[in-house]
């Protein structure tokens, strides 16, 4: 999400003042030389079906069914993985600087064969939705793809509490030309015992590196950790089960999914920007996540 030179285009004037209620980066000592920092939000699967899949990700991209479904036996076969992720970014800090935090949205489609190499997922993710206060955020993943300038209600949070005990999520482009406060993409989760998906699971596809609609060859290297103490107790992953809804420009038509379950978490993430994506031939994540 960082452009490429974003410490030349910094001024602390960007700041907005937003006072998130999220942890603090822990690894961004450990990581001087990356770019770190906190997601804090929900991340769950939407199913759909594949052929509405297919009909987004570039047709010169196959999609690597086996591969989804070993991680995911409990979808139908008839139906595709997509990915919700409604986070906030908080404490981002690269090279010695501290961007400001803000919020995203996106409807991501994860084992895209980008090398068309028969093996190696990746994360098709355009369009993204970005805070619109954040223009260092919204340029960095424009090198990517479709962005759209943003409001998001919570405008400061990883999520806010709604009347009937859930958490919820809003998020609405920015356009002039429109005016109403329905969501771009809405989500709304409760806490639930048990869901069909392994956190393992979560662990693969959100560590599978990240390209968009950009005409490039570059890729975000975006490596997600389930291993420090911000999702650890008392901050562990709460499984979620919610109801999803988006429209255009975020997708060709407005739908609202239900039986959506994922994990409500926080977790620090290295990031590596505008890597070559044939680099990441044979790339098999970061550790635990990793089953090849
Ligand atoms: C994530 O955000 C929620 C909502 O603001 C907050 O209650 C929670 O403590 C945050 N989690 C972490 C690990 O910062
Ligand atoms: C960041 O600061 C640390 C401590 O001052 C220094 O050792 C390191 O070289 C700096 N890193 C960069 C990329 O400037
Ligand atoms: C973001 O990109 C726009 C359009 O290219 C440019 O006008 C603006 O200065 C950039 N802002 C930052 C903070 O990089
Ligand atoms: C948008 O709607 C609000 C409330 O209905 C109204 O006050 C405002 O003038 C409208 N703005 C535009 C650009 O139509
Ligand atoms: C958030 O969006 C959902 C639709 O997904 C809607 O039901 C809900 O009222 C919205 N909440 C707020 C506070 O705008
Ligand atoms: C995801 O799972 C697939 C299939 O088991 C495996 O090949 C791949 O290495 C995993 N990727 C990550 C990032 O863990
Ligand atoms: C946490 O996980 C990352 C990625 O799998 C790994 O590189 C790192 O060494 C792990 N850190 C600890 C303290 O285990």
């Amino acid at each position: 999400m960082l452009p490429l030179l974003f410490s030349a285009f910094f001024t602390p004037s960007l700041a907005v003042t937003c006072t998130s209620q999220t942890q603090p980066n822990p690894i961004a000592q450990d990581y001087p030389n990356d770019a770190t920092g906190v997601i804090n939000g929900t991340t769950a699967i939407v199913p759909i079906p594949y052929a509405v899949a297919r009909s987004i990700v570039p047709a010169q991209y196959s999609i690597l069914t086996s591969a989804y479904r070993t991680i995911f036996p409990s979808l139908p076969p008839d139906l595709y993985p997509a990915v919700l992720e409604a986070l906030h970014d908080h404490d981002v800090r690269a090279f010695n600087f501290s961007i400001p935090d803000f919020s995203r949205s996106a409807l991501r489609f994860p084992f895209v064969d980008r090398l068309n190499d028969g093996h190696t997922s990746f994360k098709y993710g355009s369009p993204i939705l970005i805070s619109k206060e954040n223009a260092i955020a919204v340029n960095g993943s424009a090198v990517y793809g479709t962005t759209y300038p943003a409001t998001f209600v919570p405008e400061c949070d990883a999520y806010a509490a709604d009347a009937c005990g859930g958490t919820f999520m809003n998020a609405s482009v920015f356009l002039s030309t429109r005016n109403d406060s329905k969501p771009d993409i809405g989500s709304v989760f409760q806490t639930t015992g048990a869901i069909p998906y392994t956190l393992k699971a979560f662990m693969n596809i959100t560590n599978q590196p990240i390209f968009g609609d950009a005409p490039s060859s570059l890729c975000d290297n975006y490596i997600t950790l389930f291993n420090t103490s911000i999702t650890a107790p008392p901050y562990a992953p709460v499984p979620v089960k919610g109801t999803v809804s988006v429209r255009p420009p975020v997708c060709p038509k407005e739908s609202v999914f239900e039986e959506v379950y994922g994990f409500r978490m926080a977790n620090a993430f290295v990031e590596r920007n505008a890597v070559p994506c044939e680099s990441l031939g044979g790339y098999h994540g970061t550790g635990e996540g990793d089953s090849g």
